[in-house]
């Protein structure tokens, strides 16, 4: 499985235009894997899943579960023979630039114990041959508790302007020791609505601030228009940003989106 990126933060904070602007930078073949029930992230990068025939892991789940139902299928056999192939199929869209599959809306009562566990189990082979596997969370901290991914490589806090957010950074590093949900690195990012003191402020965490994502007006408009935010212009700020950002945390560049400037490199 390659790098294991993740995108975390608080609601709103910019997670997931975080990750669809970072699928412009990263290295070939990626996988992007949407853990947000609220499916945005497919939109963000201009995939409409439906009308390319794929359904998301909630969706599908059902039909594969009620088709094998008395087959004797259990455990290892039930993930590896049946899911992995059936969810392949139904649910992984595979493009030029990126594969994507997501956890998707759950119609019906209860939580998302199943599918969340679908997707832990079905990780590691669904990621087999990617360079870099991007995740995008659901608000909050619930997914950690859900433990869908616990070996990380970059754990990305993407931080809003608030105190709130600060109380945030504290408690994603007490739940995820707690949980023992392990990560290499741990790096905060403010959102483009962050203010330059933040950033000082948070200088006390050492090399962990990255630095902020500028405002970019186009954003707003790409994602009203479903337009996908990785073809946003070359001097989009808010595209800029988060190159350097990548470039800060040793991640993978594609060649040509390589300009001057060191890298540290081995970060990630
Ligand atoms: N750099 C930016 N410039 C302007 N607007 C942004 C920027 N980043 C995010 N936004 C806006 O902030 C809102 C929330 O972003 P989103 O990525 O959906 O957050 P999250 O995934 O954390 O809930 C979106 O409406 C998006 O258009
Ligand atoms: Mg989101």
């Amino acid at each position: 499985m390659g790098r294991v990126i993740v995108s975390t933060g608080r609601g709103g904070a910019g997670k997931s235009t975080f990750v669809a602007l970072a699928t412009r930078y990263l290295k070939p073949p990626k996988l992007l894997i949407d853990l947000d029930p609220d499916e945005s992230l497919a939109n963000m990068l201009g995939v409409d899943l439906a009308e390319k025939g794929k359904k998301t892991v909630s969706g599908a789940l059902y039909d594969i579960l009620q088709q094998n139902q008395g087959a004797g299928h259990t455990g290892y056999n039930l993930l590896s023979e049946i899911l992995l192939p059936a969810i392949q199929s139904d649910c992984l869209y595979r493009g030029a630039e990126f594969d994507l599959i997501t956890l998707g809306t759950k119609f019906t009562v209860g939580c998302y114990c199943t599918p969340d566990t679908v997707l832990k189990g079905l990780i590691p082979a669904l990621a087999e041959g990617y360079e870099e596997v991007l995740i995008d969370s659901p608000a909050g901290l619930e997914h950690f508790n859900r433990k869908v991914v616990v070996d990380i490589d970059g754990l990305f806090i993407i931080l809003d302007p608030s105190e709130k957010a600060l109380k945030h950074i504290e408690r994603v590093i007490a739940i995820t020791k707690e949980l023992k949900v392990n990560y290499k690195h741990l790096y905060l990012i403010g959102n483009h609505r962050f203010t330059n003191d933040m950033g000082e402020y948070l200088r006390n965490f050492g090399e962990a601030y990255l630095g902020k994502i500028d405002y970019d007006p186009d954003v707003k408009q790409y994602n009203l228009k479903g337009k996908a935010l990785f073809e946003l212009p070359e001097d989009s700020p808010a595209s800029l940003s988060v190159r350097g950002i990548l470039v800060k945390a040793g991640c993978n560049i594609r060649d040509r989106d390589l300009a001057s400037g060191p890298t540290r490199n081995g970060c990630l």
